[in-house]
């Protein structure tokens, strides 16, 4: 089994160059950041207190879930551009936090592989929990600014300011929880983006493959 896993933090650029070089590789690609967004989603549409923690528990176990590169449909409801919204990534750290929610997540991550014979999966611990024996693991990084402009370019709604808040906000949390926190893999390259293009980028990736 072939897994690349690429961590980092929001706006480093895991999702763009996750699929272009999914697409280079002609490998599978999963956004495992959209999978914790689809329960935030399913704990808003179903009025879940964020602290009823048995519920959220719930939530991410009966999780009817379809995901591909271009859509997202939770318990059967459209769910593609809401996942990305603000209520969404107001709440998804949170949900993040959850052990349970990510033990849950975790093991449909390992399953997606399995049934694929590997991909291209990105996130925040796949190199370190999900994949430890991943055959290349990869953790992109960028300053602050950077990410924070990337950012803004990709949503075309908040100002910069606010947008570096809220990444600063979420990186706390993602760094800080106790369960599998955003860290980089021991084994991990660590590339920085911050002076990079998309393509440089994918290059240097590909040339990292053993
Ligand atoms: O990559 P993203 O911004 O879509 O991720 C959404 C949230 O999910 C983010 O706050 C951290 C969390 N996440 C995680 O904890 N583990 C992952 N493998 C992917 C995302």
């Amino acid at each position: 089994m072939k897994v690349i896993a690429i961590d980092g933090p929001a706006g480093s650029g895991k999702s763009t160059v996750a699929q272009a070089l999914a697409a280079r590789l002609n490998l599978h690609y999963l956004d495992t950041g959209a999978m914790y967004r689809a329960v935030a989603f399913a704990v808003i549409h179903q009025q879940i207190d964020i602290h009823d923690i048995e519920k959220v528990i719930q939530a991410a176990k009966s999780l009817d879930l379809q995901l591909t590169q271009e859509s997202c449909v939770v318990n059967g409801i459209e769910a593609t551009e809401e996942i990305r919204g603000q209520e969404v990534t107001l709440l998804v750290s949170q949900v993040a936090a959850v052990p349970e929610v990510r033990a849950e997540m975790v093991k449909r991550q390992r399953t997606w592989a399995e049934e694929r014979n590997g991909g291209v999966m990105e996130g925040r611990d796949i190199g370190s929990v999900v994949f430890p024996d991943a055959s290349l693991k990869i953790y992109l990084t960028a300053s602050e600014e950077v990410r924070a402009q990337r950012r803004a370019a990709e949503i075309e709604e908040g100002d910069v300011a606010s947008i570096a808040a809220d990444i600063e906000r979420r990186d706390t949390v993602d760094t800080q929880r106790s369960a599998s926190p955003l860290m980089e893999a021991e084994d991990a390259i660590v590339v920085d983006t911050s002076e990079m293009t998309l393509e440089q980028v994918v290059d240097h990736v590909i040339e990292l493959i053993p």
